[in-house]
């Protein structure tokens, strides 16, 4: 079994968790490497549906060690109450299977209020954000004024380090974003309880990965959000704050890229996004709600509906090229049943003209119209289907052309959202 990267190809929410829930059965670790609790995981078993939202997928799989990576942000209250949830559930998360980077970043209260704060005052120019204080902790991380988990763990450090940064912070919510100031002492009294809570789990991520792989382990990275989202590719500005690609892997865990071996792309047979931001395939009216409603698209994290549209292949080849993306997982094309015609778009024309490569810039991309190869659609259920040949002749073509248009193989189909609902096309990691 080779150390594999998933990532999500597109807008994120294409279905990461499952397919890691999955392949997770196959490895040693599974680690989250960015992001933080702006995830949010779906992985239905039996009659159960559990969303993680800082945990990797593989804390449902017993006898696998799961880590949360030094690139990802901590939102220690959040952490808490989801291990709560899943111990309740029946599942262990304790410091047997679950490890956190002493160097990640932790959310503090005012990375919320200032999430909160900018997107309410911005109008027009939001981003459309999850609100979990996401891009404000990246920001301080990079500012310099981050508090690390090795801080919360530490209370004399968590005393010096928020002292040092919420005299500043709060002159900025206060003075810029009209807020109100956030109170030390209260502060420190719950985060250094949570501190108190989370110690055991506190590790030297990269050394204990390192370690691990030397000794024959292998490693799954799971990403989250997805490639267009990513802060250097993605729709900037209209993307999250961390390196949602298969880089973030390396610089996210201290393991270097040399040692990642395949990289899977998952996507969705469609598109979706959610919050603001260019989206060339997007439908609209019936056809929109026709599809949000049969995929079920409603955030997991926050509730809202997502922006539908056709399954962009153009984008698609560009986040294969950044990310080395060597397979895809192709997600909910039971989806599509009912549909009479299924375009997917195979390039872009800006001002008349035909892209030779995505748009680096967001004015380009609001304006761009997407080129349509229009195919065949089916009528029946394919929910049940379990082998690539019992499909509809229409669904394999797509498939088909999807692979020509984006030149990567597909490795599975989902028909469905529960564990056995997959279609295998090969066989990677047995
Ligand atoms: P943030 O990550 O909360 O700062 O949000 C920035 C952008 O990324 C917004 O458009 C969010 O809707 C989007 N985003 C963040 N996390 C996810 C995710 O897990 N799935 C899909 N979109 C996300």
């Amino acid at each position: 079994m080779p150390n594999v990267v998933v990532i999500g190809a597109q807008w994120g929410d294409e279905g990461k968790g499952r397919i890691v829930d999955l392949i997770s059965e196959k490895v040693d670790i599974i680690v989250r490497y960015q992001g933080g609790n702006n995830a949010g995981h779906t992985i239905v078993i039996g009659d159960e549906k559990i969303v993680l939202h800082h945990l990797p997928s593989g804390i449902l799989r017993e006898n696998k060690l799961s880590v949360i990576g030094n690139g990802v942000v901590v939102d220690p209250k959040v952490l808490l109450a989801e291990i709560k949830e899943l111990r309740a559930a029946g599942y262990t998360a304790d410091e047997t299977n679950l490890r956190i980077s002493d160097r990640a970043h932790v959310i503090m209260p005012y990375h919320r209020a200032i999430d909160l704060a900018r997107e309410s005052m911005n109008g027009k120019g939001r981003i459309g954000t999850t609100g979990r204080g996401i891009g404000p902790v990246y920001e301080d991380k990079a500012a310099r004024r981050g508090i690390k988990f090795a801080d919360l763990i530490d209370p004399d450090s968590l005393s010096s380090r928020l002292k040092e940064v919420l005299e500043e912070r709060n002159l900025y919510l206060t003075k810029v974003l009209g807020g109100d100031a956030l109170d030390f002492e209260e502060i420190f009294e719950e985060y250094s309880e949570y501190g108190k809570e989370l110690k055991k789990l506190s590790c030297d991520v990269s050394t204990l990965l390192n370690n691990s792989i030397s000794n024959g382990q292998n490693v799954l990275f799971e990403g989250a959000q997805g490639a267009l989202l990513d802060i250097d590719f993605g729709t900037y500005p209209y993307v999250t704050s961390s390196s949602s690609g298969s880089g973030g892997a390396s610089i996210g865990t201290g393991v270097s890229p040399t040692t990642i071996d395949t990289v899977l792309g998952i996507a969705k047979a469609y598109t979706t996004r959610v919050g603001e931001g260019p989206f060339p395939t997007e439908m609209s009216g019936e056809l929109e709600e026709k599809l949000r409603q049969a995929g079920g698209e409603f955030g997991a994290t926050t509730g809202r509906s997502r922006r539908c549209g056709w399954f962009d292949a153009f984008a698609m080849k560009y986040a294969a090229q950044i990310n080395g993306i060597s397979w895809i997982a192709l997600t909910k094309l039971d989806v599509l049943s009912g549909f009479d015609k299924i375009n997917v778009c195979v390039g872009y024309k800006y001002k008349g003209k035909e892209l030779s490569s995505f748009p680096s810039t967001n004015h380009v991309l609001q304006e761009v119209e997407p080129i349509y190869e229009e195919m065949e659609g089916w009528k029946e259920d394919i929910s049940d289907v379990k082998d690539v040949s019992d499909l509809p002749v229409q669904a394999r073509s797509y498939l088909e052309n999807l692979e020509k248009l984006t030149r990567v193989p597909i490795y599975t189909v989902s028909v469905g959202p529960s564990r056995e609902k997959i279609i295998f096309l090969h066989e990677l990691f047995s």
